[in-house]
């Protein structure tokens, strides 16, 4: 079908046109924009949730908003081979450059933060200005700051030098689960002494994990569970799920029919990810100015088909015993009494408890009146076709 381009946007850390259902965490957001930069700390963020809910997007639009604010920005990516401080040290590069390129004198709080990059050639020209050797080896530089301090060292550098500047940082670390433990450590360590200055830098960190991600950065340091503060995000409720497939359309001129939206909304189960791809194969088989209800039959299917990353990612990031547990609610067609899963499994209910919580923190499952169903669409088709 030809006519103005598909806006939906399925994928991982794809933005989406709209990006709904999110206003209470941003508003949040927007609070910390204003209360860190007027000196009050404000705890890092830790945003959870299974892969497909919106994660990374959300990072996006955060770090979007802190720059329209003037603030410094840096992206991370947990996870090898670089360290966390390898990491930020090469993401901090461009705002430093930017800053000598502005003039950056000599002997204030940036160039204290040069210092911190020790294995950054920094060269004085004639001016007095200081400049980055254009053939900065970001990745040496962090190295040098990998011991437990490390961390801690840059981001306090890094918040006295954008104070300083009258402006304030925002540093995200996406699917941190992925890191090292040893920089997980260096990580809270580092946020806790940062949340104890008397006049804190203004320095906000925004992590991103799995639903068991708190849990896993209080094993590396116990404090970390006050550490930080939770946002978990979920599905999108249907209003949200609704707008996220309508609102794109209605901007360019192609309508939805209320039962097509209203059947993409429940097949999706409010699953972000499974939005767009249902709304982009629906944008795709429609046949005219609206997209109807056998459309979107047509592209629950091919969505289903396309789902197996995100079905993946649940399976191998399961144990065994999680599998074992996987498996019999998938033959009784995913959703089921806990009583039905543990007669399959010739198990007691009672000794199923400490994986059916596992699978719940995880986000793989969840509970509804006393029954349990998978929280995303199409997962026990995929495991009973492909286990
Ligand atoms: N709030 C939202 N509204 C609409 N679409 C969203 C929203 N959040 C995420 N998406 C879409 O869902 C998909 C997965 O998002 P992503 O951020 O990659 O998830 P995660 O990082 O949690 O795995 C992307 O296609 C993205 O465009
Ligand atoms: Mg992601």
């Amino acid at each position: 079908m030809s006519g103005p381009a598909n806006p939906y946007r399925p994928g991982a850390g794809v933005p989406p046109p709209v990006l709904t259902g999110r206003d209470d965490v941003l508003a949040r957001f927007e609070r910390v924009l204003e209360e860190v930069s007027s000196g009050e700390g404000q705890r890092p963020w830790a945003v959870t949730g299974a892969r497909g809910v919106g994660k990374t997007v959300l990072l996006l639009e955060l770090l979007q908003r802190a720059e329209d604010a003037g603030w410094v920005t840096a992206r991370l990516e947990a996870g090898p081979p670089d360290s966390l401080a390898a990491a930020l040290t090469r993401a901090l590069y461009v705002p430093l450059r930017r800053a000598l390129a502005r003039g950056g004198e000599r002997g204030g709080a940036l160039s204290r933060l040069l210092t911190v990059f020790s294995a950054v050639r920094v060269t004085v020209d004639s001016s007095g200005r200081l400049s980055l050797g254009v053939d900065v080896d970001a990745a040496a530089a962090g190295a040098q700051l990998d011991d437990d301090a490390g961390l801690h060292r840059l981001l306090h550098a890094l918040g006295l030098w954008v104070r300083d500047e009258g402006r304030a940082a925002l540093i995200t670390i996406d699917e941190l689960d992925a890191a090292a433990p040893a920089d997980i450590t260096a990580l809270n360590r580092a946020l806790h002494l940062l949340g104890q200055d008397d006049l804190p830098v203004p320095v906000h960190v925004v992590v991103t994990g799995n639903p068991t991600l708190l849990a896993g950065l209080a094993r590396a340091n116990p404090y970390a569970e006050r550490l930080y503060v939770l946002h978990q995000l979920g599905p999108l409720d249907d209003a949200a799920a609704a707008g996220a497939l309508t609102e794109p359309a209605t901007h360019l001129g192609i309508r939805w029919d209320p039962a097509a939206v209203d059947r993409a909304v429940a097949e999706s189960w409010g699953v972000p990810y499974m939005v767009q791809s249902i709304g982009s194969f629906a944008w795709q088989v429609r046949a005219g100015e609206s997209i109807s209800l056998p459309d979107v039959d047509a592209a629950v299917g091919l969505a289903l088909a396309e789902a197996r990353g995100m079905h993946l990612a649940r399976w191998d990031g399961s144990t065994p015993a999680q599998q074992a547990v996987i498996t019999a609610l998938a033959a009784l067609g995913g959703e089921a009494p806990l009583a039905a899963v543990a007669e399959r499994l010739g198990r007691t209910e009672r000794s199923l408890g400490r994986v059916r919580a596992d699978l719940v923190a995880r986000g793989v499952i969840e509970g509804r009146e006393g029954r349990f169903r998978f929280t995303v669409p199409g997962f026990a088709a995929f495991v009973v076709e492909n286990r």
